[in-house]
C-alpha cells in the first residue's frame, strides 16, 4: 500500500489520493512558454496554466506595468471610488468588443463573471417585465464551480453530487461535429442541431426563460468539443426572435485563442452579456469582466429607493493591478500584430495535428484557432478505452515526464499553449506526443 499523501494544501479539481504516486510538480519559476521545477527541469506549458497564459510567463511588458502600478495604487474599493486603470480599461474593452457592448462590470474570476451575468439577466426581467426563473444551457457546458455557475454547467462529473442544491436549468444537446447526425461538415453546417435548444426554450416557454448561455465555438472542459460559427449565428437570431438573453461565456476562448480577439467575432454576433476572464490579464491575476449593453444597464438606472440597483460586489472588483495588466494585454493585441503572427503558428499546429491523426490510437483530431485536441482510442480495435484505465491521464503524465506539461480531459488530449509559442516548440511537442502515443499500445 502506498503511503497516504501528506499535504496541508487541499488541491483543486484533484483526487488527493492520486498524489500518492504522482505528487504535484513544485514549480520554482517561469520564463516564456516554459516552467522550471525546483530541480531546474523545464516544462513546456502546453495548457497555458489552465488556459490563462497568453504571452508567456514572466513577460517583460506585463512585469513592467505591474511593477509600476504597485508603487502607485495596489487596490481601492470600487464602490464610491474609482481609478484611472479601471476607467481606461472599460473604454478599451468596449472599443474592442462586439458592437453594442457598452458597459463593463468587473469581478474577480470566471465563475463570478458567470454569476454576474446570470443575476443581471434575472434581475433585468424581474424589474422590466416579469420574473423569468429558467436558464437554458448546453449539455457538456462548463461555466465554473460556484453554485450558480455550476447550475448552468451541463457536466455530470462536476454537478452530480450537488444536484439537489442547483437552480432550475434546462439542457439542450450540444453540437457534436465529430459525429454530425446530419452528415454535414464545418463548411456545409447549417446548424440543424440548434433545434434541440430551440425545442428546449419553447418547451419551457420563451417568456419564462431568462437567458441562454453557451461557450462560443469550443466547449473546452467538455473534451474540447468544437463547433462552427454557423451555430452561434443561428442561436443569436433565435434569441432575438424569442426575446431571451444570450450569454456568451468567453472565459476560456476569449483573447485570441480562436484566432480572433473574441470567438463571437467569427459569427459576427454580439451577445447580451459577454463574460471574460483567464487571458484578460495575460494569466497574471484573478480578474474578470462582464460586458453588456445600454438596454440592460438602463433598466437598473433609477432612484435608489426603487431597489433597481445591481447590488452585487466582490472585494477585489476592478483591482488596479489586474486592470493595468488587462490594458497591457489589449495594447499588445493592438500594437504587436499578435493575431497576424498567430496565423503561422495555427497552421503549424494544424500540420502537427495532421501527423498525429495518422496514429491508430487517435480519433477526432480537431482544431479551432490555436486550440487542438484529439481523442484516444484502443489502437487494436478503434474502440474507446475503459474509462477506469484513465488512459488520458497516463498519456498526459508521460508527456509531463518528458517536459511537456499536459492535463487530460478524460481520454481527450489537447494543446492550448500561450499565443507566443514558437513553431519549434510546437514541433518538439508533436515529436514527443507521437512517441508517447506509439508506446500506449
Ligand atoms: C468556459 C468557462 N467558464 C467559466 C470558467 C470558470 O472560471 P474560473 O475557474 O476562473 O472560476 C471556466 C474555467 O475553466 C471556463 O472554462
Amino acid at each position: 500500500m502506498a503511503a497516504k499523501y501528506k499535504s496541508k494544501i487541499w488541491y483543486p479539481c484533484s483526487q488527493m489520493k492520486d498524489f500518492e504516486d504522482t505528487p504535484p510538480i513544485k514549480i520554482a519559476r517561469g520564463k516564456g512558454v516554459f516552467l522550471y521545477d525546483t530541480k531546474g527541469k523545464r516544462y513546456f506549458d502546453a495548457i497555458s496554466s489552465w488556459w490563462v497564459n497568453l504571452f508567456g510567463h514572466s513577460n517583460p511588458d506585463l512585469n513592467r506595468v505591474l511593477k509600476k502600478q504597485i508603487d502607485r495604487l495596489e487596490h481601492v474599493i470600487l464602490a464610491g471610488c474609482t481609478h484611472e486603470p479601471a476607467i481606461k480599461l472599460a473604454d478599451e474593452l468596449t472599443n474592442a468588443a462586439p458592437k453594442g457592448l457598452t458597459k463593463v462590470f468587473y469581478a474577480d474570476n470566471g465563475s463570478s463573471a458567470v454569476e454576474v451575468a446570470l443575476k443581471m439577466s434575472f434581475q433585468y426581467w424581474r424589474q422590466t417585465a416579469r420574473t423569468r426563473k429558467i436558464f437554458v444551457a448546453l449539455r457538456g457546458g462548463y461555466h465554473g464551480e460556484t453554485v450558480g455557475a455550476l447550475s448552468l454547467g451541463g457536466m455530470a462529473l462536476y454537478r452530480k453530487v450537488f444536484e439537489p442544491l442547483l437552480i432550475d436549468v434546462k439542457y439542450a444537446d450540444a453540437p457534436k461535429c465529430t459525429d454530425c447526425p446530419y452528415g454535414l461538415n464545418k463548411e456545409s453546417c447549417a446548424a440543424e442541431c440548434l433545434s434541440s435548444l430551440e425545442d428546449c426554450v419553447r418547451l419551457a416557454g420563451a417568456a419564462n426563460v431568462s437567458a441562454v448561455i453557451v461557450e462560443p465555438l469550443i466547449q473546452c472542459a467538455n473534451g474540447m468539443n468544437m463547433y462552427p460559427p454557423a451555430y452561434l449565428k443561428k442561436l443569436k437570431s433565435f434569441c432575438l426572435k424569442e426575446n431571451v438573453h444570450l450569454i456568451a461565456d468567453e472565459i476560456a476562448v476569449g483573447f485570441g485563442r480562436t484566432g480572433r480577439l473574441f470567438a463571437c467575432e467569427h459569427a459576427g454576433i454580439s451577445p447580451d452579456f459577454l463574460c471574460l476572464s483567464k487571458g484578460i490579464t495575460g494569466g497574471y491575476m484573478p480578474f474578470s469582466a462582464v460586458l453588456t449593453g445600454d438596454r440592460i444597464y438602463d433598466a437598473f438606472y433609477a432612484d435608489y429607493a426603487t431597489g433597481k440597483a445591481f447590488l452585487h460586489s466582490h472585494s477585489y472588483t476592478g483591482n488596479p493591478l489586474a486592470c493595468v495588466l488587462a490594458l497591457e494585454v489589449l495594447r499588445k493585441f493592438n500594437e504587436e500584430n499578435v493575431l497576424e503572427t498567430l496565423k503561422e503558428r495555427i497552421s503549424v499546429m494544424s500540420n502537427c495535428l495532421e501527423e498525429i491523426s495518422l496514429l491508430k490510437n487517435v480519433r477526432n483530431t480537431r482544431q479551432t484557432g490555436f486550440v487542438a485536441a484529439f481523442d484516444l482510442v484502443n489502437g487494436r480495435n478503434g474502440s474507446p478505452y475503459d474509462t477506469k484505465l484513465r488512459i488520458g491521464r497516463k498519456a498526459a503524465l508521460s508527456m509531463t515526464k518528458s517536459g511537456y506539461l499536459m492535463r487530460p480531459l478524460g481520454d481527450t488530449l489537447y494543446l492550448m499553449p500561450p499565443l507566443i509559442t514558437p513553431t519549434k516548440v510546437l514541433l518538439d511537442w508533436k515529436k514527443a506526443m507521437i512517441k508517447v502515443l506509439r508506446k500506449l499500445n
